[in-house]
């Protein structure tokens, strides 16, 4: 760490950045589940994609399993804020266990387009990456008639469909979505599309707001887990404009080669990794020189979701 030592740097910190409201909203259900009942209360899969809130909800007696078959008869389980497909709510209720759904409103938005979709006998193009937990949520609402794409290239590999309809996960990256979606029109005219965006408002937010500080800087770093799909978004649209970028869980996964020749570093953090993880990067920083921050503020964000009433 030495020889990146005693220089001083300007952090640009990009807002809005970390949580959104979803994700607030679901580790709100867990915690109010554990101050209620205490431990263990079940969640299938990981509450968010973030290795630091689910050590943290574990401490306090959060069990976190992959499989409902993990979760004992009659225990409450929570469903996780990416969403589930109907046949694991019907494996749920066939458990007899106490499900609390802490989906995203806004991903439950998708699964009601999804189906509506499907009922109206569109084939549903669910432009998406594969494996990810929400897009296993929504493929279920109608697998039999919902194709995953992620590329332009897979919509040309597609069938000659009658009609069709599209969909996105909610966490795309929105430029890279548009191509697909460009792609998608031309070989298809008459597909239909949701009614607003899928691609939700927290993921535009740190993506445009990124995107406005990554080029003045010679260090992006965003705050955020390995599998948060914004997250990895974030750190791919400031690699595209030639910046160095990395994803860090926290500050100790700092690198001091990153660092050398480095005036500006832009900071931002994806909407599932908690704001004081931030704030201890530019801790980190400042023991190494004087750092000046700015923020810079592209949109102020004040949606708040309802809680289920269950947990009122
Ligand atoms: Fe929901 Fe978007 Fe956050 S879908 S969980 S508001 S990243």
């Amino acid at each position: 760490w030495r020889a990146v030592s005693g220089r001083a740097r300007t952090v640009l910190l990009a807002a809005p950045r970390s949580f959104c409201a979803g994700v607030e909203r679901a580790i709100e259900i867990v915690e109010r589940l554990l101050e209620e009942h205490g431990g263990p209360i079940y969640v299938r899969k990981q509450i968010v994609h973030n290795r630091h809130v689910v050590e943290d909800l574990e401490t306090r007696g959060a069990v976190f399993v992959e499989e409902l078959t993990e979760v004992p008869p009659g225990a409450t389980v929570v469903f996780s804020a990416h969403g589930v497909s109907p046949a694991v709510r019907a494996e749920a209720t066939a458990r007899s266990l106490d499900t609390v759904d802490a989906t995203c409103p806004l991903v439950t938005k998708v699964h009601a387009e999804a189906r509506r979709f499907a009922r109206r006998g569109d084939t549903v193009v669910l432009i998406g990456h594969a494996g990810h937990e929400e897009v296993d949520g929504t493929l279920g609402e109608a697998p039999d008639r919902t194709v995953l794409v992620e590329t332009p290239a897979d919509v040309a590999a597609l069938p000659d469909l009658a009609q069709v309809s599209y969909l996105t996960q909610t966490t795309l990256a929105v430029d890279e979505t548009a191509e697909v979606v460009a792609a998608l029109l031309r070989r298809f005219p008459h597909a239909r599309g949701p009614g607003s965006d899928d691609i939700c408002y927290a993921t535009t937010n740190r993506q445009r707001a990124l995107s406005a500080i990554a080029a003045d800087a010679d260090l992006v770093l965003v705050v955020g887990s390995t599998n948060s799909s914004n997250s990895k978004r974030l750190v791919e649209l400031a690699s595209r404009t030639g910046v160095p970028a990395y994803l860090i869980d926290d500050a100790a996964d700092l690198r001091p080669s990153w660092l050398s020749d480095v005036d500006t570093v832009a900071l931002t953090a994806g909407a599932s990794a908690p704001p004081p993880l931030v704030d201890e990067v530019v801790e980190v920083l400042r023991a190494l020189g004087p750092v000046s921050v700015q923020e810079r503020e592209l949109a102020r964000e004040t949606i708040r979701f309802t809680l289920p009433g269950r947990v009122r």
